[in-house]
């Protein structure tokens, strides 16, 4: 609901039907697109809605800290100890995305993946990305979107508009127009690709998946002193990759 915080979210059954249902998915190429999202990060990153922390062995070296902020017990606890396997330093805390645990200005980077899809108001959650990155600090993004094809968008419009999707996947929206929310943050989209992964029944509707890199920008300098804005893409995807049905370099 925009406008309020939530600062519990509390999905006992969902979390346990998650981490079952997400081994799989993993070993289908979700693990791949990790690796991709997360690829040449650096410094002090932020992960919003870790879960049980399925991207933590995906960091790379150069990241210096992670602070992941998880509010669900049972997917923190799990992240907790995933975060003692990781191969950098992990801090797993409570908190929500519409009021992240952190101060502004702080961060080099900060990773949403398949999060913005729960949330209860994806402006104000971006709004926070905004306020926590620094300046030219970049958001990796890995969401699942609204269809751009028109049956499968009035089905999951239906699903959300009936409840039955948010229900049984842990308050999850399938027909959410992610990207246009990141591009309303005022965060300045630097890459962003579509693709389906269409491999198991839950893909079968949180499809397509988009994935990129969003910049806070620099303040203003004036004239000659205008910086050059630094480019950042993730690596390349990977031959496992589903069938790619776009992609955008902005
Ligand atoms: C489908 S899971 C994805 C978990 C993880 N990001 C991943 O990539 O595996 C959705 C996650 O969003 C979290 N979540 C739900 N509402 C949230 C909120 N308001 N703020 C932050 N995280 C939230 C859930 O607890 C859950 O961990």
């Amino acid at each position: 609901m925009p406008g309020r915080v939530r600062d519990t979210v509390h999905h006992p059954l969902f979390a346990r039907l998650f981490t079952r249902l997400s081994a799989a998915a993993e070993e289908r190429g979700q693990a791949e697109h990790r690796r991709e999202n997360l690829a040449g990060l650096s410094g002090r990153v932020i992960e919003v809605g870790a879960g049980h922390g399925l991207n933590f062995k995906a960091y790379p070296g150069s990241v210096r800290e992670v602070l992941a902020v998880e509010p669900e017990g049972y997917l923190r606890s799990l992240a907790e100890e995933a975060a003692k396997q990781a191969p950098v330093k992990i801090r797993v805390v409570d908190g929500v995305a519409d009021r992240l645990p952190a101060d502004s200005d702080s961060f080099d980077a900060a990773v949403a993946s398949l999060v913005m899809c729960s949330v209860p108001d994806q402006d104000a959650a971006f709004a926070e990305v905004g306020r926590v990155l620094r300046p030219g600090g970049e958001l990796r993004f890995y969401e699942h979107v609204v269809s751009e094809r028109a049956r499968l968008a009035r089905m999951q419009r239906a699903l959300d508009r009936l409840g039955i999707w948010p229900l049984v996947a842990g308050g999850c929206h399938a027909s959410r127009d992610t990207r246009a929310a990141i591009e309303r943050s005022g965060l300045e989209i630097e890459s962003c690709r579509s693709f389906r992964f269409r491999r198991g029944l839950p893909e079968l509707i949180t499809a397509p998946k988009i994935l990129g890199v969003a910049r806070r920008g620099q303040p203003r300098r004036s004239g000659r002193d205008e910086a050059p804005r630094r480019q950042s893409t993730p690596a390349p995807s990977s031959s496992s990759e589903a069938a790619t049905i776009s992609a955008m370099q902005l």
